[in-house]
């Protein structure tokens, strides 16, 4: 793993640098910041909020160092939210890197010593971190992840087109989007003119939403 490196971004939480790939784990102008606003937020908050539901099926695509999903169980965990969340990750992470990341400073002990303890268990089957959250960590790149479940959010934290196009694309989106529930939330930090064209093809309401620092706007798109 020595093409991966830490970062310190903007708002001083730390990111993962890929050399391989060229491109960071998260934004550069807050690793933090970009989590809760994008993810947390206008993804799984604005569902919660719309729906009137105190439980939540989350997918998300590139788990890496599970950042969206600790804010995400923290929030669950003080609001007495069910959480059930999945992470695809075709490279999953040394367990060493993931305690260096520093992000047990912006999370509760239990959650934050939960997930340590059982990181290498959920790559295995899905595991309780918490009373109110689940977590399975899925091994496979996102083109082979199958499923029986429906999700209600997807948390899509790709790294950006310009570096990785294939994830993107029309094939790829349609896979995943696949196991969206109907009024189904996907939510991702950004937002272009291909991405807008190709959710709508997929019989998705597009809405633009203010983006994270250092981005105008970010796509939310709801499963019709
Ligand atoms: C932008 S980073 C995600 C950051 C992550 N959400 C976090 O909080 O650390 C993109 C992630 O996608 C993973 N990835 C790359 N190609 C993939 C693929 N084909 N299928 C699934 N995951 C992939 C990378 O290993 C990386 O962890």
């Amino acid at each position: 793993m020595n093409h991966l490196s830490f970062a310190i971004t903007s708002d001083g939480s730390k990111t993962l640098f890929n050399k391989e790939v060229g491109e960071h784990y998260h934004s550069r102008h807050g690793a933090l910041q970009e989590s809760r606003h994008v993810f947390l937020h206008t993804g799984m908050r604005h569902f919660l909020e719309k729906t009137g539901l105190k439980k939540v099926k989350i997918l998300e695509v590139g788990f890496g160092t599970g950042l969206n999903f600790l804010i995400s169980a923290d929030y669950c965990s003080t609001q007495e939210i069910q959480l059930d969340y999945t992470g695809i990750e075709a490279y999953p992470l040394q367990i060493e890197m993931i305690e260096n990341t520093g992000y047990d400073n912006y999370i509760s002990d239990f959650v934050w010593n939960s997930f340590i303890k059982h990181y290498q268990q959920a790559q295995l089957k899905k595991v309780l971190i918490t009373k109110h959250c689940t977590l399975k960590i899925e091994h496979v790149k996102m083109l082979d992840f199958k499923s029986d479940e429906l999700f209600d959010v997807i948390y899509f934290d790709a790294f950006a087109a310009i570096h990785q196009p294939e994830m993107w694309d029309h094939e790829s989106l349609s896979h995943i989007c696949k196991f969206l529930n109907p009024g189904g939330v996907f939510v991702t930090y950004a937002i272009t003119g291909d991405l807008k064209r190709t959710m709508k093809s997929l019989g998705f309401a597009i809405e633009k939403a203010p983006g994270a620092p250092g981005k105008r706007e970010m796509l939310r798109a709801v499963k019709m």
